[in-house]
C-alpha cells in the first residue's frame, strides 16, 4: 500500500471508529454501506464484545448484512422498527449545506429509506469528499422496464446518463432491488434540492443519490489520518 492509500485508510478508520463510539446502548441503528462504514462495523463489533453494547442493526445492502453478520451485529428490519434512533452512513461528496451525493456502491435507495426513518443521521467521510459544490456524477436507480424514456428525461435535465456496467458481470449492474443504475454527470450542481426534486418526478426513477433533506438531523464526521472534525447543521452558514 502506498502512502496515499495508507492515509486514506487511516482517515476512513478514524471517522468510522469515531461514529461507532457515538452509538449508545440500546440503539436501533441504520447500517450504511461502503468502505468507511465497514470500519464503523469493525469497531462496533469490538464494543459489542467488550462492553456488552446492545444494538439492533438495520442493514442498507446485502453487502452490509453479510459483513454485519460476520462481525456479530444483531440485525433487524424496517418492518421491526419503522422509526429508528440513528443511521450511520458514508457519502461520495458533501457540500457545506450538508447535501450529499451517495450511491457509488448502488445502495442509495435503501440508504435513503433508512436515513429517512432515522431520528439522527451520522455521515462518515474522509476529508477529500468535502467539496464547495456537489459535482460528482449522480447515481440514479431506474426501473429497467422504463430505461429508455427515463434516460431521455434525465438527458433533458442537462446530464449525460450512462447505465452502470458490472465488474466480473457482463451487462448492467443490477441493484439489490432488481433495478439499473444510471450515472448522471451534471458537473457543477447549482441547486441540489431542486435537482433531487426534478429527478424524482420522472416516472420510472426509483431514487437518486442526492440526499438534500437530512441536514437538520445530520452530524458529519470528517476523518483525516490523525483525527476527526465534527460538523452539524448548527455550523451551516446560510
Ligand atoms: C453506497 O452505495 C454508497 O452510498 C456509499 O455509502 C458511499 O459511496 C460511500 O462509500 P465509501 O465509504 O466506500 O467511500
Amino acid at each position: 500500500m502506498d502512502e496515499k492509500a495508507r492515509a486514506l485508510t487511516a482517515a476512513k478508520t478514524t471517522a468510522g471508529f469515531r461514529a461507532a463510539d457515538m452509538v449508545e446502548d440500546g440503539t436501533v441503528l441504520g447500517l450504511g454501506t461502503g468502505s468507511t462504514v465497514f470500519y464503523m462495523i469493525e469497531r462496533l463489533s469490538v464494543r459489542i464484545r467488550e462492553e456488552r453494547l446492545k444494538i439492533s442493526g438495520i442493514p442498507t445492502s446485502y453487502q452490509t448484512a453479510i459483513r454485519a453478520r460476520e462481525y456479530g451485529i444483531p440485525l433487524a428490519t424496517l418492518d421491526d422498527y419503522p422509526a429508528i434512533d440513528l443511521a450511520i452512513d458514508g457519502a461520495d461528496e458533501v457540500d457545506p449545506g450538508l447535501n450529499l451525493i451517495k450511491g457509488r456502491g448502488a445502495a442509495h435507495l435503501r440508504e435513503k429509506c433508512v436515513a429517512a426513518a432515522a431520528f439522527r443521521f451520522i455521515v462518515v467521510v474522509d476529508e477529500q469528499k468535502v467539496v464547495p459544490r456537489l459535482q460528482a456524477p449522480v447515481p440514479v436507480e431506474i426501473l429497467p422496464f422504463a430505461a429508455t424514456p427515463v434516460l431521455a428525461q434525465l438527458r433533458a435535465l442537462g446530464c449525460k446518463p450512462v447505465i452502470r456496467e458490472g465488474v466480473k458481470k457482463d451487462g448492467p449492474v443490477i441493484t439489490d432491488n432488481g433495478n439499473f443504475i444510471a450515472d448522471c454527470s451534471f458537473y457543477s450542481i447549482e441547486s441540489p434540492a431542486l435537482l433531487e426534486a426534478e429527478i424524482g418526478k420522472i416516472a420510472g426513477v426509483v431514487e437518486s443519490g442526492l440526499f438534500t433533506g437530512f441536514a437538520d438531523k445530520t452530524t458529519l464526521i470528517i476523518g483525516n489520518k490523525k483525527e476527526c472534525k465534527i460538523v452539524s447543521s448548527a455550523d451551516i452558514v446560510p
